[in-house]
């Protein structure tokens, strides 16, 4: 299971329910659809992602350090719109490479790290989809997250493969998605969409929904091992979100890639900054000095 139950809370809790792509729609580029532009100011899901990202990354680190507990991991956020879930894993400690097709997006995101000093080390954002950097970042990563990103993909097994090949061996996936269910359908798209209009006509495909069942399938053949499937449900009264075994809306997926194919990364993919933070931290914590040593 997920740690923690309550996940989280602010506005708007249909957006909450359905997950987020309400604000601008947007083309981008290819093996893209839809997804839309979000700026900070858009009510969206919140982040408690980051919290089980943590706790099931700390699993792997021996010795953290408090504080920066995940100091020394890499991690790409994919499809991170305005790094909403890029900031917390980058104050975690956690060097993160923020990557989205839309611009605008990537803009909203480097104008928001630029308040705070700390995060400009730790965070690297580009425009560009996952599928354009596959090859340069091959098993480069300790983790990828994916956030409300895999229901706006056009082709869902590259996708896939591709969150498989940029992840070291071992590395963990988080994804959190939106299930193909007629609940999803009623509430997603003619609710929301057509009857509340809280979000724009277009912005989510029932049929780019996908199931746990199926995401699982695609996971395993490409040889990550699905550890949890989590549904997550809002509770407008208390305002929170809570992980539960309900997965008929949202849910949250947690996969390891096996280490079984073990072979040398074919890139290195270092981000500004991250050697010299390595090295003032190498002497606090056995784990990055134990990292720097490879
Ligand atoms: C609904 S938003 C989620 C934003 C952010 N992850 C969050 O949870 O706040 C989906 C984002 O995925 C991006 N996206 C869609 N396809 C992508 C791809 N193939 N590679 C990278 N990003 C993609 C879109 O541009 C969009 O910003």
């Amino acid at each position: 299971m997920w740690s923690g139950r309550k996940l989280g809370s602010s506005g708007g809790w249909f957006l909450r329910v359905l997950g987020p792509g309400g604000c601008n729609t947007k083309a981008a580029r290819p093996l893209i659809s839809s997804a839309g532009t979000l700026g900070r100011d858009c009510t969206v899901l919140p982040k408690p992602l980051s919290t089980a990202v943590r706790d099931n990354l700390l699993k792997t680190i021996p010795n953290h350090q408090p504080g920066k507990p995940l100091l020394g991991m890499k991690i790409l956020d994919v499809g991170c719109g305005g790094g909403l879930l890029t900031e917390p894993l980058g104050r975690l400690g956690a060097s993160v490479i923020g990557i989205d097709p839309v611009d605008e997006n990537i803009k909203t995101a480097q104008c928001h790290k630029s308040f705070d000093p700390v995060l400009d080390k730790r965070i690297e954002y580009r425009v560009c989809s996952l599928e354009e950097i596959v090859e340069e970042t091959a098993e480069t990563f300790d983790a990828v997250v994916a956030s409300e990103v895999v229901e706006h993909v056009i082709d869902l097994e590259t996708f896939l493969q591709c969150c498989c090949q940029v992840l070291k061996p071992g590395g963990s996936l988080f994804i959190t998605t939106i299930n193909k269910t007629q609940l999803s359908y009623a509430l997603g798209i003619v609710f929301s969409e057509q009857i509340a209009s809280i979000v724009p006509k277009g912005t989510h495909t029932w049929e780019k929904f996908v199931s746990p069942e199926t995401l699982e399938s695609i996971l395993e053949s490409n040889g990550l091992s699905v550890q949890t499937v989590v549904g997550m449900l809002y509770n407008p009264f208390s305002g929170y979100w809570h992980w539960s075994e309900n997965t008929s809306l949202n849910y949250a997926a947690y996969a390891v890639k096996s280490r079984v194919q073990e072979h040398p990364a074919s890139a290195e993919f270092v981000l500004k900054g991250e050697t010299e933070e390595l090295q003032a931290n190498a002497c606090t914590n056995p784990a990055v000095h134990e990292k720097l040593k490879k």
